[in-house]
């Protein structure tokens, strides 16, 4: 294993993957890593059950209600965010971030929204979770910006970190309709609840959305932990690497 490697799996916290004789053992051992395994196929009543019970999570307009939007290109879509007040986010960020990468991705991962890093740098994910998310696009052979895209719902800073509001998500979600419009991404991976509950439109714990391939307008969709998340709770990012390695199968 290279020296590389190693820090992605120590970042991951999956290393070491072998202990000496005496040490205390991983109550549950994780598969090796890069051993790509089929995932396990959801059981169709799982998926109808949380459709069923999930309230909605806000009103998203489809991007239809926007045909103004809906019809840009990507230069004309990155003025029209740039130039963007249709929420209050804009009146406290210090810029917009549009998204970064390659705009004819087969990956695409959509964020929440920026934070003060991301704020100040006007790209998405280049703070600490950014840093994590890139040693987990590494650990499945990815790269920012090679067939990578790396969007957020929501393009200005909420203030102080907070979620973004409905109606901010609302007045953003045609924006980010039209990126994935223009990329037409084979796979979309949402980081986090309300990555997820956006593009799905509808509430639902993280726990119960992940292990399933949803369908966002045609394009699978999988669900995984916020990389912000797993650095507060590194016991999880075992359950992030596993939900990788099904969006790798997706993507064979
Ligand atoms: N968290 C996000 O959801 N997006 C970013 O761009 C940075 C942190």
């Amino acid at each position: 294993m290279n020296v590389r490697d190693e820090h992605v799996l120590r970042e991951l916290n999956l290393y070491p993957l072998w202990v000496r004789r005496g040490m205390p053992v991983q109550e549950e051992p994780v598969p090796a890593p890069l051993a790509i395994e089929v995932p396990e196929a959801i059981p169709e009543a799982k998926v109808e059950a949380a459709v069923a019970k999930a309230p909605p999570v806000a009103e998203i307009p489809d991007i239809t209600s926007l045909p103004e939007v809906a019809s840009l290109d990507w230069a004309a879509l990155k003025e029209k965010v740039r130039a963007c007040d249709a929420c209050q986010l804009r009146a406290t960020c210090t810029q917009t971030v549009f998204g970064v990468g390659d705009e004819q991705a087969d990956w695409l991962f959509v964020g929440e929204g920026p934070g003060a890093d991301e704020d100040a740098q006007g790209e998405p994910f280049v703070g600490q979770a950014g840093k994590l998310l890139d040693n987990m696009l590494f650990a499945i052979g990815l790269k920012r910006g090679d067939n990578v895209y790396i969007a957020n719902i929501v393009k200005c800073r909420p203030p102080n970190n907070r979620n973004p509001e409905h109606d901010e998500i609302a007045a953003c979600m045609p924006y980010l309709q039209q990126q994935i419009a223009l990329i037409k991404p084979r796979l979309i991976v949402a980081l986090g609840k309300v990555a997820a509950t956006s593009l799905l439109g509808r509430d639902a714990t993280l726990g119960s959305l992940r292990e399933t391939v949803h369908d966002y307008h045609g394009t699978p969709l999988i669900i995984t932990y916020h990389p912000a998340y797993l650095l507060r709770s590194p016991a999880e990012k075992a359950k992030a690497w596993r939900d990788l390695k099904s969006a790798v199968e997706i993507m064979r």
